[in-house]
Protein backbone atom coordinates (compact mmCIF):
# COMPACT_ATOMS: atom_id res chain seq x y z
CA UNK A 1 0.00 0.00 0.00
CA UNK A 2 1.17 3.55 -0.59
CA UNK A 3 0.01 5.18 2.78
CA UNK A 4 -0.12 9.01 3.23
CA UNK A 5 0.85 9.89 6.77
CA UNK A 6 -0.36 14.07 7.55
CA UNK A 7 1.58 15.48 10.74
CA UNK A 8 4.45 12.70 9.78
CA UNK A 9 7.02 13.90 11.54
CA UNK A 10 4.99 14.51 15.18
CA UNK A 11 5.41 12.20 18.33
CA UNK A 12 2.82 8.85 16.94
CA UNK A 13 2.75 9.38 13.47
CA UNK A 14 6.85 8.90 13.22
CA UNK A 15 6.35 5.81 15.00
CA UNK A 16 3.31 4.68 12.60
CA UNK A 17 5.90 5.41 9.56
CA UNK A 18 8.50 2.99 10.93
CA UNK A 19 6.29 0.16 11.60
CA UNK A 20 4.24 0.80 8.39
CA UNK A 21 7.69 0.64 6.51
CA UNK A 22 8.78 -2.18 8.46
CA UNK A 23 5.80 -3.77 6.86
CA UNK A 24 6.74 -3.31 3.32
CA UNK A 25 4.35 -0.47 2.27
CA UNK A 26 5.14 2.48 0.51
CA UNK A 27 5.12 5.84 2.87
CA UNK A 28 4.46 9.85 1.80
CA UNK A 29 4.74 11.64 5.40
CA UNK A 30 3.75 15.25 5.12
CA UNK A 31 4.28 18.08 8.25
CA UNK A 32 4.93 21.37 8.62
CA UNK A 33 6.91 20.77 11.53
CA UNK A 34 4.99 23.00 13.43
CA UNK A 35 5.12 20.90 16.76
CA UNK A 36 6.71 17.29 14.90
CA UNK A 37 10.76 17.41 14.21
CA UNK A 38 12.69 16.09 11.59
CA UNK A 39 14.66 14.20 13.37
CA UNK A 40 11.86 11.60 14.91
CA UNK A 41 12.34 10.65 11.20
CA UNK A 42 15.58 9.92 11.40
CA UNK A 43 14.99 5.98 11.14
CA UNK A 44 12.74 6.68 7.92
CA UNK A 45 14.58 9.40 6.11
CA UNK A 46 17.26 6.72 4.27
CA UNK A 47 14.40 4.56 3.65
CA UNK A 48 14.18 3.83 -0.38
CA UNK A 49 9.86 3.39 0.26
CA UNK A 50 10.14 6.66 1.99
CA UNK A 51 9.56 10.18 1.39
CA UNK A 52 8.82 13.44 3.43
CA UNK A 53 6.98 16.58 2.20
CA UNK A 54 7.49 19.56 4.19
CA UNK A 55 4.15 21.24 3.61
CA UNK A 56 0.98 23.02 5.25
CA UNK A 57 -2.30 21.21 5.18
CA UNK A 58 -4.05 24.82 4.88
CA UNK A 59 -2.32 24.77 1.18
CA UNK A 60 -5.27 22.08 -0.73
CA UNK A 61 -3.65 22.74 -3.99
CA UNK A 62 0.11 20.83 -2.56
CA UNK A 63 -2.54 18.58 -0.25
CA UNK A 64 -4.54 17.31 -3.54
CA UNK A 65 -1.48 17.24 -4.91
CA UNK A 66 0.77 15.16 -2.95
CA UNK A 67 -2.01 12.66 -1.59
CA UNK A 68 -3.36 11.39 -4.98
CA UNK A 69 -2.35 7.87 -5.62
CA UNK A 70 -2.42 7.08 -2.28
CA UNK A 71 -4.48 4.02 -1.23
CA UNK A 72 -4.64 4.90 2.81
CA UNK A 73 -4.25 8.40 4.57
CA UNK A 74 -3.88 8.44 7.64
CA UNK A 75 -4.80 11.74 9.22
CA UNK A 76 -2.74 12.39 12.94
CA UNK A 77 -1.81 16.01 12.02
CA UNK A 78 -3.82 18.38 14.30
CA UNK A 79 -2.39 21.05 17.19
CA UNK A 80 -1.92 18.15 20.09
CA UNK A 81 -1.39 21.44 22.44
CA UNK A 82 -4.87 21.27 23.71
CA UNK A 83 -3.79 24.29 26.32
CA UNK A 84 -3.08 26.52 23.64
CA UNK A 85 -6.55 26.74 22.54
CA UNK A 86 -7.77 29.17 25.52
CA UNK A 87 -5.47 31.85 24.60
CA UNK A 88 -5.51 31.72 20.57
CA UNK A 89 -8.83 30.21 19.43
CA UNK A 90 -8.03 29.89 15.83
CA UNK A 91 -5.37 27.02 16.59
CA UNK A 92 -7.15 24.17 16.32
CA UNK A 93 -9.78 25.64 13.89
CA UNK A 94 -6.36 26.20 11.42
CA UNK A 95 -4.59 23.06 12.39
CA UNK A 96 -7.52 20.64 12.41
CA UNK A 97 -10.95 21.24 11.53
CA UNK A 98 -9.57 23.67 8.50
CA UNK A 99 -6.78 21.04 7.66
CA UNK A 100 -8.92 17.93 8.47
CA UNK A 101 -11.41 19.70 5.53
CA UNK A 102 -8.63 20.09 3.53
CA UNK A 103 -7.57 16.60 3.53
CA UNK A 104 -10.72 15.08 3.47
CA UNK A 105 -11.83 17.49 0.11
CA UNK A 106 -8.08 16.09 -1.53
CA UNK A 107 -9.38 12.63 -0.85
CA UNK A 108 -12.65 12.90 -2.65
CA UNK A 109 -10.46 14.95 -5.56
CA UNK A 110 -8.34 12.51 -6.42
CA UNK A 111 -10.45 9.63 -5.06
CA UNK A 112 -8.51 8.07 -2.18
CA UNK A 113 -11.21 6.08 -0.46
CA UNK A 114 -9.49 4.63 2.91
CA UNK A 115 -8.87 7.05 5.96
CA UNK A 116 -7.78 6.71 9.46
CA UNK A 117 -8.71 9.62 11.47
CA UNK A 118 -6.84 10.04 15.20
CA UNK A 119 -9.50 11.35 17.45
CA UNK A 120 -9.55 11.95 21.56
CA UNK A 121 -11.27 11.25 24.06
CA UNK A 122 -11.52 14.85 24.62
CA UNK A 123 -14.95 14.92 22.37
CA UNK A 124 -16.43 13.47 25.78
CA UNK A 125 -16.12 16.63 27.55
CA UNK A 126 -16.52 15.75 31.25
CA UNK A 127 -18.32 12.53 30.89
CA UNK A 128 -20.77 11.45 34.03
CA UNK A 129 -20.20 7.37 32.29
CA UNK A 130 -16.90 5.97 33.57
CA UNK A 131 -15.37 3.60 31.76
CA UNK A 132 -16.75 5.81 28.31
CA UNK A 133 -17.70 4.32 25.83
CA UNK A 134 -18.07 5.35 22.00
CA UNK A 135 -22.31 5.32 22.43
CA UNK A 136 -21.80 7.92 24.71
CA UNK A 137 -23.06 11.34 24.16
CA UNK A 138 -24.66 13.91 23.92
CA UNK A 139 -21.14 15.20 23.59
CA UNK A 140 -20.15 18.62 24.57
CA UNK A 141 -16.08 19.18 24.53
CA UNK A 142 -14.72 21.87 26.69
CA UNK A 143 -11.70 22.23 25.20
CA UNK A 144 -11.25 24.06 21.64
CA UNK A 145 -8.83 21.15 20.39
CA UNK A 146 -11.58 18.89 21.41
CA UNK A 147 -14.49 20.59 20.13
CA UNK A 148 -12.31 20.65 16.76
CA UNK A 149 -11.93 17.23 17.01
CA UNK A 150 -15.62 16.51 17.06
CA UNK A 151 -16.21 18.57 14.24
CA UNK A 152 -13.35 16.71 12.17
CA UNK A 153 -15.36 13.69 13.10
CA UNK A 154 -18.15 14.65 12.11
CA UNK A 155 -17.08 16.16 8.43
CA UNK A 156 -15.51 12.19 8.12
CA UNK A 157 -19.01 10.78 8.68
CA UNK A 158 -20.15 12.86 6.24
CA UNK A 159 -17.48 12.43 3.80
CA UNK A 160 -17.31 9.06 4.25
CA UNK A 161 -21.43 8.51 3.46
CA UNK A 162 -20.91 11.03 0.80
CA UNK A 163 -18.22 10.35 -1.10
CA UNK A 164 -17.86 6.64 -0.72
CA UNK A 165 -14.22 7.06 1.48
CA UNK A 166 -13.91 3.96 4.11
CA UNK A 167 -13.29 5.25 7.63
CA UNK A 168 -11.91 4.47 10.92
CA UNK A 169 -11.94 6.94 13.59
CA UNK A 170 -9.84 5.93 16.55
CA UNK A 171 -10.22 8.40 19.91
CA UNK A 172 -7.37 7.97 21.63
CA UNK A 173 -6.44 7.81 25.92
CA UNK A 174 -3.22 9.92 26.21
CA UNK A 175 -0.32 8.31 24.21
CA UNK A 176 3.14 8.14 25.86
CA UNK A 177 6.39 7.14 24.78
CA UNK A 178 9.26 8.43 23.32
CA UNK A 179 9.45 10.72 20.31
CA UNK A 180 7.35 13.05 22.28
CA UNK A 181 6.55 17.00 21.85
CA UNK A 182 4.09 17.60 24.72
CA UNK A 183 2.76 16.04 27.20
CA UNK A 184 3.03 15.94 31.21
CA UNK A 185 5.79 13.75 31.35
CA UNK A 186 7.60 16.09 28.13
CA UNK A 187 6.68 19.03 30.21
CA UNK A 188 7.97 17.52 33.86
CA UNK A 189 11.24 16.11 32.50
CA UNK A 190 11.58 19.87 30.57
CA UNK A 191 11.16 21.53 33.56
CA UNK A 192 13.48 19.49 35.84
CA UNK A 193 16.23 20.02 32.96
CA UNK A 194 15.72 23.43 33.55
CA UNK A 195 15.40 23.70 37.75
CA UNK A 196 16.46 20.07 38.72
CA UNK A 197 15.63 20.85 42.26
CA UNK A 198 12.28 20.94 42.54
CA UNK A 199 9.31 20.02 40.39
CA UNK A 200 6.43 22.67 40.40
CA UNK A 201 3.51 20.86 38.90
CA UNK A 202 0.21 22.72 38.17
CA UNK A 203 -3.35 21.14 39.70
CA UNK A 204 -3.24 19.13 42.96
CA UNK A 205 -2.24 16.10 41.63
CA UNK A 206 -5.72 14.08 41.47
CA UNK A 207 -6.65 14.36 38.10
CA UNK A 208 -6.66 10.57 36.76
CA UNK A 209 -6.54 9.20 32.68
CA UNK A 210 -5.92 6.83 31.12
CA UNK A 211 -2.62 6.50 29.29
CA UNK A 212 -1.31 4.26 26.43
CA UNK A 213 2.10 3.48 25.07
CA UNK A 214 2.73 4.40 21.83
CA UNK A 215 4.00 1.29 20.65
CA UNK A 216 0.46 -0.06 22.02
CA UNK A 217 -1.41 2.83 20.34
CA UNK A 218 0.44 1.76 16.91
CA UNK A 219 -0.91 -1.92 17.15
CA UNK A 220 -3.99 -1.19 18.02
CA UNK A 221 -4.53 1.65 14.89
CA UNK A 222 -3.73 -1.25 12.29
CA UNK A 223 -5.08 -3.62 14.45
CA UNK A 224 -8.66 -2.34 14.27
CA UNK A 225 -7.69 -1.45 10.73
CA UNK A 226 -6.90 -5.07 9.02
CA UNK A 227 -10.00 -6.52 11.94
CA UNK A 228 -13.07 -4.02 11.03
CA UNK A 229 -14.13 -3.70 7.47
CA UNK A 230 -17.54 -1.18 7.77
CA UNK A 231 -17.80 1.67 5.82
CA UNK A 232 -17.55 3.47 9.02
CA UNK A 233 -16.43 3.01 12.33
CA UNK A 234 -15.29 4.29 15.47
CA UNK A 235 -13.20 3.21 18.28
CA UNK A 236 -12.03 4.15 21.64
CA UNK A 237 -8.07 2.76 21.83
CA UNK A 238 -7.23 2.97 25.51
CA UNK A 239 -5.20 0.84 28.17
CA UNK A 240 -7.09 -0.49 31.20
CA UNK A 241 -6.32 1.52 34.55
CA UNK A 242 -5.70 4.87 34.86
CA UNK A 243 -2.49 6.77 36.70
CA UNK A 244 -2.97 10.26 38.62
CA UNK A 245 -0.54 12.99 37.98
CA UNK A 246 0.92 12.36 41.10
CA UNK A 247 2.13 8.92 40.37
CA UNK A 248 3.49 10.79 36.77
CA UNK A 249 5.51 13.46 38.80
CA UNK A 250 6.51 11.05 41.66
CA UNK A 251 8.16 8.54 38.97
CA UNK A 252 9.33 11.29 36.59
CA UNK A 253 11.22 12.91 40.02
CA UNK A 254 12.25 9.47 41.08
CA UNK A 255 13.83 8.49 37.35
CA UNK A 256 15.60 11.54 36.82
CA UNK A 257 17.30 11.53 40.38
CA UNK A 258 18.49 7.85 39.71
CA UNK A 259 20.13 9.20 36.67
CA UNK A 260 21.31 12.89 38.11
CA UNK A 261 21.93 11.07 41.62
CA UNK A 262 19.42 13.81 43.91
CA UNK A 263 15.78 13.35 44.16
CA UNK A 264 14.02 16.24 43.06
CA UNK A 265 10.98 17.59 45.59
CA UNK A 266 7.65 17.61 44.04
CA UNK A 267 5.34 20.69 45.02
CA UNK A 268 1.75 20.43 44.37
CA UNK A 269 -0.02 23.26 43.03
CA UNK A 270 -4.31 23.79 43.94
CA UNK A 271 -7.39 22.95 42.01
CA UNK A 272 -8.37 19.50 40.04
CA UNK A 273 -6.99 20.57 36.70
CA UNK A 274 -3.71 21.51 35.07
CA UNK A 275 -5.36 24.77 32.38
CA UNK A 276 -8.48 25.47 31.52
CA UNK A 277 -10.13 22.90 29.25
CA UNK A 278 -8.29 20.44 31.13
CA UNK A 279 -10.36 17.29 31.82
CA UNK A 280 -9.39 15.92 35.43
CA UNK A 281 -11.13 12.76 34.49
CA UNK A 282 -10.83 10.39 31.49
CA UNK A 283 -10.87 6.64 31.47
CA UNK A 284 -12.25 5.37 28.25
CA UNK A 285 -14.17 1.57 27.49
CA UNK A 286 -12.09 -0.13 25.02
CA UNK A 287 -14.38 -3.40 25.00
CA UNK A 288 -15.41 -2.74 21.12
CA UNK A 289 -11.90 -2.98 19.89
CA UNK A 290 -11.13 -5.83 22.21
CA UNK A 291 -14.01 -7.74 21.50
CA UNK A 292 -12.24 -7.92 18.02
CA UNK A 293 -9.50 -9.58 19.59
CA UNK A 294 -6.81 -6.09 21.00
CA UNK A 295 -5.37 -5.39 23.82
CA UNK A 296 -2.91 -3.18 25.23
CA UNK A 297 0.27 -4.95 26.30
CA UNK A 298 0.84 -2.60 28.80
CA UNK A 299 -1.77 -1.06 31.24
CA UNK A 300 -1.98 2.27 32.17
CA UNK A 301 0.71 2.57 34.85
CA UNK A 302 3.11 0.49 33.35
CA UNK A 303 3.12 2.53 29.82
CA UNK A 304 3.86 5.70 32.33
CA UNK A 305 6.62 4.11 33.40
CA UNK A 306 7.84 3.11 29.97
CA UNK A 307 7.69 6.39 29.26
CA UNK A 308 9.22 8.20 31.69
CA UNK A 309 12.29 6.27 31.01
CA UNK A 310 12.24 6.48 27.53
CA UNK A 311 11.81 10.32 27.41
CA UNK A 312 14.23 10.95 30.52
CA UNK A 313 16.83 9.15 28.30
CA UNK A 314 15.61 11.09 24.94
CA UNK A 315 16.01 14.32 26.57
CA UNK A 316 18.79 13.90 28.37
CA UNK A 317 20.59 12.78 25.26
CA UNK A 318 19.52 15.66 23.55
CA UNK A 319 20.65 18.41 26.05
CA UNK A 320 23.92 16.26 26.39
CA UNK A 321 24.14 16.77 22.04
CA UNK A 322 23.27 20.41 22.43
CA UNK A 323 26.12 21.17 24.73
N1 LIG B 1 -0.60 12.23 22.01
C1 LIG B 1 -1.77 12.07 22.57
O1 LIG B 1 -1.88 11.83 23.78
C2 LIG B 1 -3.03 12.15 21.74
C3 LIG B 1 -4.27 11.87 22.37
C4 LIG B 1 -5.42 11.98 21.63
C5 LIG B 1 -5.37 12.30 20.28
N2 LIG B 1 -4.16 12.56 19.69
C6 LIG B 1 -4.14 12.94 18.28
O2 LIG B 1 -3.21 12.13 17.58
C7 LIG B 1 -2.60 12.89 16.55
C8 LIG B 1 -1.08 12.84 16.70
O3 LIG B 1 -0.76 13.37 17.98
P1 LIG B 1 0.73 13.55 18.47
O4 LIG B 1 0.70 13.45 19.94
O5 LIG B 1 1.61 12.68 17.69
O6 LIG B 1 0.95 15.09 18.14
P2 LIG B 1 2.18 15.83 17.44
O7 LIG B 1 1.99 17.27 17.70
O8 LIG B 1 3.46 15.23 17.86
O9 LIG B 1 1.93 15.54 15.90
C9 LIG B 1 1.07 16.33 15.10
C10 LIG B 1 1.86 16.78 13.90
O10 LIG B 1 1.00 17.54 13.03
C11 LIG B 1 1.80 18.57 12.47
N3 LIG B 1 0.88 19.61 11.97
C12 LIG B 1 0.08 20.40 12.71
N4 LIG B 1 -0.63 21.23 11.92
C13 LIG B 1 -0.26 20.95 10.63
C14 LIG B 1 -0.62 21.48 9.38
N5 LIG B 1 -1.49 22.49 9.26
N6 LIG B 1 -0.05 20.96 8.28
C15 LIG B 1 0.86 19.94 8.37
N7 LIG B 1 1.25 19.41 9.54
C16 LIG B 1 0.69 19.91 10.67
C17 LIG B 1 2.73 19.01 13.57
O11 LIG B 1 3.90 19.65 13.13
C18 LIG B 1 3.04 17.68 14.25
O12 LIG B 1 4.22 17.11 13.75
C19 LIG B 1 -3.15 14.31 16.65
O13 LIG B 1 -4.21 14.44 15.76
C20 LIG B 1 -3.65 14.37 18.07
O14 LIG B 1 -4.69 15.30 18.22
C21 LIG B 1 -2.99 12.50 20.40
Amino acid sequence: MRVFVTGGAGFIASHLCETLLGAGHEVVAFDNLILGKREYLAACLPHSRFRFIEGDLIDLELVKKEIAGSDLVVHLAANSDISQGAARTDVDMRNGTVATYNTLEAMRVTGVKKLIFASTSAVYGEASVMPTPESYGPLFPISFYGASKLACEAMASAFSHNCGIQTWIYRFANIVGSHATHGAIYDFVGRLLTQPECLNVLGNGTQRKSYLHVSDCVAGILYGFEHSRLGFQCFNLASHGVSNVRFIAEEVARQMGAVTGKVPKVVFGEGDRGWVGDVPYTYLDGRQLEKLGWRAELDSDHAVGRAVLEIVMERLAHQRLAK
